[in-house]
């Protein structure tokens, strides 16, 4: 077991700088996801903690040493890619045992933590099968495992669900997170995915072209993104963004959105968004979970919103509607049965008691 800590890590190849200095310290037995669009360096960043890319600059440190010359054999780090290729030929239980024979494990020693990593990955049964006799999510299992009978300080997965359809995904991340509950290893995990993100993190690491947005737990990005790039990329459908204007009129604070919507702005927001009054630039975010129909609980911050909706996307438990606000495609969130019908006018309250206030030339949330 062990912490993590980055410290101004670069990364260029030639011309690309693919990470720009990133500080991040990782908890001893935290589960750290590491996720953003492609390209945003975390793949070098892993493979840098890793040891199979040098650093440009910086330092990492895993269990309090120094490892920037350390070879990847002897940084005690296990890692699982998304194509785990396991060795055909072997049995599931030689495939997790491998690297331990080939580091002369006693046999006694090699089986009690094949055992138990087959005990915790609920694969007992699979040990004598070869690879081509599994399912995607069994392989996807014994590939864990052979990370698991290692005990390494740390686990480093890169997208290691993305080869696996859509269901298994969701099955085998629920058995990832009960995996790490069991043994604590930390683990730094990463995906382009943000539901993946969200639901297995202690904490999530956002990152955006080589640098770190936000660090936080999926609670607090969801609730108080820091910047526009975040709001708009935790959360599904995203955020609504739209153009808007704050004004002050015989002492109140209101926010306009062209043409000629006019919405108090929550009490609680004023002090914080007054210096903002005038400025141009600015977005109201909102998710479209606060775009519902009228029949939720009153909440203060509710404000009546009459649109036409667009089209409508029935998904059973609610259905998704889209509308257009300020000269953009606005989607909002309502009841299956509040009546939402394409074409049709419909009643939606927007809950400004949730709105973000970003500024749209330092991309910050107010
Ligand atoms: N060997 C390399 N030589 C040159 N540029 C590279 C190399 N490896 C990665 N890059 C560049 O570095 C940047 C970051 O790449 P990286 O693989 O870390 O992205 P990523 O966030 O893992 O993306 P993805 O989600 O697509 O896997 C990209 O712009 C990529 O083109
Ligand atoms: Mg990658």
């Amino acid at each position: 077991m062990a912490e993590v800590t980055l410290s101004k890590v670069v990364k260029k190849y030639d011309e690309v700088e693919a990470v720009r200095g990133i500080d991040l310290n990782i908890a001893d037995r935290e589960f750290v996801v590491l996720v953003g669009p492609s390209g945003c360096g975390k793949s070098t960043t892993l493979r840098m903690i890793a040891g199979l890319e040098d650093i440009t600059g910086g330092e990492i440190m895993i269990g309090g040493d120094l490892v920037n010359d350390v070879p990847p054999k002897d940084r005690d780090i296990a890692m699982v890619f998304q194509n785990y290729a396991l060795y055909p030929h072997m049995t599931v239980s030689e495939n997790m045992s491998f690297g331990l024979r080939l580091k002369h494990f006693p046999k006694a020693e090699i089986k009690k933590r094949v055992d138990e990593a087959a005990r915790i990955l609920d694969i007992t049964d699979l040990l004598d099968r070869k690879p081509k006799q599994l399912s995607g999510g069994q392989r996807q299992r014994v590939a864990m495992g052979r990370a698991i009978v290692r005990d390494p300080k740390v686990f480093l997965f890169d997208e290691p669900l993305s080869n696996l359809d859509a269901k298994l995904r969701v099955q085998m991340r629920t058995e990832i997170k009960k995996v790490h509950q069991k043994v604590r290893t930390t683990t730094v995990y990463v995906t382009h995915d943000q539901v993946e993100a969200m639901t297995l993190a202690d904490r999530v690491v956002v990152m955006n072209h080589g640098t770190i947005e936000q660090v936080g737990e999926p609670n607090d990005l969801y609730h108080s993104p820091a910047t526009r790039f975040v709001a708009g990329f935790i959360g599904s459908p995203a955020m609504n963004f739209i153009a808007c204007g704050l004004e002050k009129s015989a002492g109140a604070l209101k926010l306009r959105v062209p043409p000629d919507l006019v919405f108090d702005v929550p009490a609680d927001r004023t002090k914080r968004y007054e210096p903002y009054a005038g400025k141009k630039g600015l977005l109201l975010g909102l998710r479209p979970e606060h775009l519902t129909d009228t029949r939720v609980a009153a909440e203060p911050g509710q404000q009546k919103l009459d649109v036409t909706l667009n089209v409508i996307e029935p998904m059973g438990m609610e259905t998704i509607v889209f509308f257009t606000l300020g000269g953009v495609e606005i989607c909002g969130r309502v009841g299956s049965k509040a009546g939402a019908r394409s074409g049709e006018r419909m009643s939606l309250l927007a809950h400004l008691g949730h709105m973000h206030l970003i500024d749209g030339d330092s991309g910050k949330v107010v």
